[in-house]
């Protein structure tokens, strides 16, 4: 992209051309004071001047240089300024540069704020990398004011080579917002939940004090009369838990379904279920009576919504011709689409289809149980935004607009995995994470996953 003019209020921020040498070269290259604080050493010459400024390609797509100019001085030049693409870090850096008469009047954050909205708005990043010299304590303050995070010291050289460059590194990140998704009767769904499948004992008090209120069970887990019987030792009330069970292929059937309903909220301790699923669409693929066990269940389970015993009814791993056996047949179609979803298995075709049909989509196994920690290409792109992989997994399906239902026994992960807004993942990662092969699958495919034998 070509380097844009920028207004700001007292400023114009335009491209930087050779022109600018003598200028640059009488007001502020050739000045030690300004030099000791840059990457560059003091100019003794004009030509380093335009050297430097030979090299400026006002049509880079990873160099941006603009010359500052103040409006209310005829477009006085006093300083440079750029966004510069790292290759390393694959991040864009930002920086500022402003003859000592230009100091101490607000001139570096107005730079610095224009900087940020062009690399953000116009490049569509959604983190820079900023630096400053240990010693210059007003550049630091300017970064801070602009929204910019301390990440770490850094030692390395001038362009010169030799002059040692002792600086602050930063980083700004564009946060997301933790608002709740809602289903399509209303009810609200947090965008973290805790999943408790193989969660130990204490795990879900741990979760509670960590902040967590939304947990995911299931009659096949075992462990309703714990997370039950820890959420009622939190004192935490239970209209402020939201409570989802789910129910297993084997306790299918009209008549079952009361019964398994009535079995899962005496075991948690309550009298009604915020969300209610059918975990599986089929014990076995040799089922040849699916579609009938599945209505016979639904219309026990939309009894119960109306009833008031559930707040919500959903679903577990069906695809589009499991979830139409309930939409064609049924006056209330499932809110909730539980799937395993995670960067390497993202089931587009169902979660479009969910999404066409206003079918809450929520991922299982979000971080694919630990498969995925070591590969390179999460890896990388983590890197990035300074975040673990598994928060780069987490943010990258809430952007998505799917709610996230996270296990750990470890109360420091627990916090590390509420932990997800403070970054945004940019269009172009968004792009290449959605697009990566096929990575971290469990293997449980609902039409040819066999559970017979199991609970
Ligand atoms: N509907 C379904 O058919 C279905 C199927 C499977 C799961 N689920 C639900 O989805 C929930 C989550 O799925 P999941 O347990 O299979 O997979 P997951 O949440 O993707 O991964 C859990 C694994 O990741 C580790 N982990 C968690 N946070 C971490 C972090 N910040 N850094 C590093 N490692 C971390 C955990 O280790 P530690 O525990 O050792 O800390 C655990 O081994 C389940 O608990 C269950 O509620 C539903």
């Amino acid at each position: 992209m070509r380097t844009p003019t920028i207004e700001t209020e007292r400023l114009i921020l335009r491209p930087l051309t050779v022109d600018d040498a003598q200028n640059a070269f009488e007001r502020w290259t050739t000045d030690p004071e300004v030099a000791k604080y840059m990457m560059y050493t003091a100019h003794k010459s004009i030509d380093e001047t335009i050297g430097w400024m030979s090299t400026i390609d006002i049509d880079s797509d990873t160099a941006y240089d603009f010359a500052i100019c103040a409006k209310d001085e005829d477009n006085y030049l006093f300083g440079s300024c750029g966004v510069y693409y790292c290759e390393d870090d694959q991040v864009f850096e930002v920086g500022y540069n402003l003859a000592r008469d230009h100091w101490r009047k607000g001139y570096g954050t107005e730079v610095m704020q224009a900087l940020v909205d062009f690399t953000v708005k116009q490049l569509h990043q959604t983190a820079i990398r900023g630096r400053y010299d240990i010693h210059n304590e007003v550049s630091g303050h300017v970064m801070k004011k602009c929204g910019f995070e301390y990440i770490g010291e850094g030692k390395g050289f001038k362009y010169d080579g030799v002059t040692p460059h002792d600086y602050y590194l930063l980083r700004y990140n564009v946060k997301g917002e933790k608002t709740d998704l809602k289903l399509y009767n209303g009810l609200s769904v947090a965008p973290i939940g805790f999943g408790t499948y193989k969660a130990e004992e204490g795990s879900v008090s741990k979760a509670i004090e960590n902040g967590y209120r939304y947990f995911d069970t299931a009659s096949f887990y075992m462990n309703e009369e714990m997370v039950g019987k820890e959420i009622k030792e939190s004192g935490i009330p239970r209209e402020e838990v939201f409570l989802a069970s789910k129910i297993w292929p084997t306790e299918f059937g009209y008549k079952e379904t009361y019964e398994a309903f009535e079995r899962s909220v005496s075991k948690l301790g309550t009298d009604y279920l915020d969300l209610y699923l059918i975990h599986w669409p089929k014990l076995t693929k040799k089922d040849d009576q699916w579609k009938r066990k599945l209505s016979d269940t639904w219309k026990a389970m939309e009894e119960l919504y109306k009833a008031g015993k559930i707040k919500a009814i959903g679903v577990s791993n069906f695809l589009p011709h499991h979830l139409r056996v309930l939409m064609d047949n049924f006056e209330t179609k499932p809110m909730v689409n539980q799937l395993e979803l995670h960067i390497g298995y993202m089931q587009q075709y169902t979660v479009d289809f969910c999404k066409a049909n206003n079918i809450h989509v929520q991922a299982w196994s979000p971080m694919g149980r630990g498969r995925l920690n070591e590969d390179e290409f999460i890896n990388s792109i983590a890197r990035k935004y300074l975040v673990t992989p598994q928060k780069l997994m987490l943010r990258f399906l809430n952007q998505n607009g799917i709610s996230v239902i996270p296990k750990t026994n470890d109360p420091v992960k627990m916090s590390q995995n509420l932990d997800i807004f403070g970054f945004t993942i940019c269009d172009e990662d968004m792009s290449l994470l959605m697009a990566l092969p096929q990575t971290g699958f469990s293997g449980e495919f609902a039409d040819s996953v066999e559970f017979e034998g199991r609970m």
